[in-house]
């Protein structure tokens, strides 16, 4: 299904240019024609009228004016202030829905500046930008199934999305919005042991990111638990139980569970200090 009406996205940056390049693609592409983007500086949304095809400009108001979706990709300190600048112009006096990526920032605070707009928030994260990413959604008080199936499909030629109660929002931050950092960190280490033991840079690198792409399949495609999985491959006496014991002699499961609960506590706040 197509959307209809014209897209406004606010703050073309690593988010917005993912979810702009995702409305140009996919079965139903949204015309160039109907979609908007600003950002702040005026060089900057020349280059990316250029390279997207889309027109970028620097004015909120005018873009939004006759969207029917705003999709707002800014700063999370920046959001409200922003949404309360256009409601203030009367730029949302038609009720566009105001589909909101910005972390730490809630349903509530963004009905609370929005006037009558329905309101969805979703959690992406950068895989979106070459279609892999996975995108949570919630709606807000006023917004109903139709704005979350928009929501959807905005987001889905940019990977998978799925529906949660927004309490687990923080939570969702820290595992899969924060997520691939952690996993570039574990890339990055394994390769570092393969150029230790020997092997080239470059083959280091292609082997351990394609290690955890093919044992992340094997989770989702088998759906078993990853601690079966594990055993599968642990012989006995063998190297990789041997490997796991050096892992587990550095505290890996409680490392990588407290990153994702130091993410979440941080991403509660991020909302908060508004500029
Ligand atoms: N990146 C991620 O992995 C990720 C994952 C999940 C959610 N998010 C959320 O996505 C949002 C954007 O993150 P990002 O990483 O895409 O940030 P970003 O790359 O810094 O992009 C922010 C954009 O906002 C523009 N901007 C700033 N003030 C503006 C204004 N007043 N009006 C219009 N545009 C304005 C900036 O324009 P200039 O370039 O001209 O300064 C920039 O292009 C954040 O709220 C974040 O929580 C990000």
């Amino acid at each position: 299904m197509s959307i209809d009406g014209r897209v406004a996205v606010l703050g073309v940056g690593t988010m917005g240019e993912a979810i702009l390049k995702g409305l140009r693609s996919g079965d139903h592409p949204v015309p160039a024609s109907r979609l908007r983007g600003t950002v702040r500086g005026k060089s900057r949304a020349q280059e990316l009228t250029r390279r997207l095809r889309v027109r970028i400009g620097t004015d909120n108001v005018h873009a939004v004016r006759e969207a029917s979706v705003v999709v707002v990709c800014l700063k999370p300190m920046n959001v409200l202030r922003v949404l309360r600048e256009l409601a203030e112009a009367g730029a949302l006096e038609h009720a566009p829905l105001v589909l909101s990526v910005a972390a730490g920032v809630s349903t509530q605070a963004l009905e609370s500046v929005v006037g009558k707009s329905p309101v969805v928030r979703a959690m992406p994260n950068t895989p979106c930008a070459i279609g892999k990413g996975t995108t949570v959604l919630t709606g807000g008080a006023r917004a109903k199934k139709k704005h979350l199936q928009t929501a959807h499909r905005i987001f889905q030629p940019l990977g998978e999305s799925l529906e949660l109660d927004e309490k687990h929002f923080d939570t969702v931050t820290g595992l899969s919005g924060s997520g691939p950092a952690f996993a570039y960190l574990m890339v990055e280490s394994l390769a570092d042991g393969g150029v230790m033991m020997g092997l080239p840079r470059d083959v280091a690198v292609r082997l351990a990111a394609r290690t955890l792409l093919g044992a992340s399949e094997m989770v989702l495609a088998t759906g078993s638990h990853p601690a079966a999985l594990k055993d599968d491959v642990t012989t006995p006496a063998g190297c990789t139980i041997a490997g796991i014991l050096a892992l587990e002699d550095g505290r890996i499961r409680s490392t990588l569970a407290r990153a994702v609960e130091k993410a979440a506590a941080c991403a509660a706040g991020l909302g908060n200090s508004e500029r």
